[in-house]
């Protein structure tokens, strides 16, 4: 790899503020032969790669259980990289990263496994001058994490730092959170433990602390005085994607909800942190967790989607999706009001959705102000004045729009909301990062304010564990909406309720 480029150098680093080079290193990926690790991992190692963001010393070590060489194993990363990357594939790229690849089939049940892996990285700190600085990443699915996280603990270097990155979900209640905390924790110290939730890579979520706290105009309003509810929605047009193992266990609950729609809440209601060091911030994002009520069954909406239509193609419902039991009681959608009850936000209601097989892809947080206490003029309610939106589009067309009410042109005095917009695409010359990028390069860096700490895992799953405990009692009747809509009706009925509407899309 080359030393970081300066923005002349490279146009690709244009925008971007420009951090230390991370110290030499090796990266072990476990789990290599996997889906994550071709669409999500490799691909983003190429493209700090190409922008010269990698150490000069570096090397990949590969490890699964499938049989194969290194020069097969390289073959499959160049094809991931050449299907998957946001940027063209460049040979003299490529051919640098692949240098300091290798591979090993292990399984880390068996006593032994690991020997070929220390061999190898102890040949990489020759070769390459990875100087016994590791990180362990660890794309594997939670039954695997203890025997390696047991056999990397072992057999940590002292000639370097170790850091571990683990891939969610991070257990599948409190109960084993903790327990899993606690097994990394007598291996590795916090401070070495990358947890991911990938929404934290993403720019778009980063920007809701720039928009907050960058600019003096949303604090001061940015409370229960101003703003009458939040909405936070996760929207997803497709299905489980051939991930039904994985799917019939989790459930939209705990795919969605207890990572990333938990974290836009936590962003969202945080106050502001001292400073942008790992442990301010997430200070702050525990408390709001800490701070959330435990919402009662009224509060909570599960749904699972029938067949329907997206996009005017026909898809099966959740039942008949292959490998999934035809009488599964899996949610594939949940929306729930919770309350964060402090000082700032008592009273003021965070509804939040999600769900697989809505109309289309759409993540956004829209923070609804309260309506205007007085208007001077004679407006009809119904399609005139309505209250000040702020949204922010974390995707697809990312960016932050405000809703306002205008003057319609002409005699007379209708209204009309209109919209202040600020898109990414249209501000900015260079494309978004993969939030991957973002996070594998901050690991390598060491900088977790990005991750999730322990107790901040754990505050999630009590809440999670909270909304669920009622469900156990109870068969819920599913299917409850067609794939193609906007969820079962008893989520909007949780909002009407209150006197409000899920915002129209
Ligand atoms: C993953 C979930 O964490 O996030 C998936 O396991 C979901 O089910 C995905 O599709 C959504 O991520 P993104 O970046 O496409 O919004």
């Amino acid at each position: 790899m080359t030393e970081v480029a300066s923005a002349q150098e490279n146009p690709l680093l244009e925008g971007l503020t420009m951090r230390r080079p991370p110290d030499p290193c090796a990266l072990t990926i476990f789990g290599a032969s996997g889906d994550l690790t071709q669409r999500k991992i490799m691909p983003a190692l190429y493209s700090l790669a190409v922008r010269g963001l990698l150490p000069q010393r570096f090397g990949i070590v590969g490890v699964s259980r499938t049989a194969m060489t290194a020069e097969e194993f390289r073959e499959r990363m160049k094809e991931a990289i050449v299907e998957h990357a946001r940027d063209d594939f460049r040979e003299d790229v490529w051919e640098q990263l692949a240098e300091g690849m290798c591979y090993v089939a292990a399984n880390f049940g068996e006593e032994g496994g690991e020997e070929e892996l220390i061999d190898c990285l102890n040949g990489l700190d020759e070769r390459r001058g990875t100087a016994g600085n590791r990180v362990y990443y660890l794309a594997v699915p939670p039954g695997a994490f203890d025997d390696i996280v047991k056999a990397m603990g072992k057999h940590r270097t002292t000639a370097g730092w170790t850091r571990l990155i683990v891939e969610k979900p991070f257990g599948h209640d409190l109960q084993s959170a903790r327990e899993l905390n606690e097994l990394v924790r007598s291996y590795f110290d916090e401070d070495e433990i990358f947890r991911i939730d990938h929404y934290l890579g993403k720019e778009t979520v980063q920007n809701m602390l720039v928009l907050r706290f960058a600019n003096g105009i949303f604090e001061p309003i940015w409370n229960r005085v101003f703003i009458d509810h939040v909405q936070i929605t996760v929207a997803e047009s497709l299905g489980i994607e051939g991930r039904a193992g994985f799917y019939e266990e989790a459930g939209a609950i705990r795919d969605v909800v207890q990572n990333h729609v938990l974290q836009l809440v936590a962003l969202t209601a945080m106050e502001p942190p001292i400073d942008f060091e790992a442990e301010s911030v997430r200070n702050e994002k525990v408390k709001v967790l800490r701070a959330v009520h435990t919402p009662g069954p009224k509060h909570v909406v599960r749904g699972q989607y029938g067949p329907g239509f997206i996009e005017g193609e026909e898809v099966p419902g959740y039942r008949e999706e292959e490998e999934v039991a035809p009488d599964s009681q899996t949610e594939t959608y949940v929306a729930a009001k919770l309350f964060v009850d402090n000082w700032r936000w008592a009273d003021t209601p965070f509804y939040i959705r999600t769900g697989k097989r809505l109309p289309k892809r759409e993540t956004t947080i829209a923070i609804q102000f309260q309506r205007a206490p007085h208007p001077p003029f004679q407006i009809d309610q119904e399609g005139g004045l309505r209250p000040n939106i702020l949204l922010v589009h974390i995707q697809p067309d990312e960016g932050v729009s405000l809703a306002v009410g205008a003057k319609v042109p002409g005699q007379g005095l209708s209204i009309r909301t209109v919209h202040m917009d600020f898109l990414y695409g249209g501000a900015f010359r260079v494309g978004l990062p993969e939030a991957y990028e973002r996070l594998i390069l901050d690991c390598l860096l060491g900088d977790a304010t990005l991750f999730t700490r322990a107790d901040e895992v754990e505050e999630q799953w009590a809440i999670v564990d909270a909304m669920v405990a009622p469900w156990r009692r109870d068969r819920p009747h599913f299917p409850n909406y067609a794939a193609g809509t906007w969820g079962p009706a008893a989520a909007d009925e949780l909002l009407h309720r209150d006197g409000r509407s899920w915002r129209r899309h």
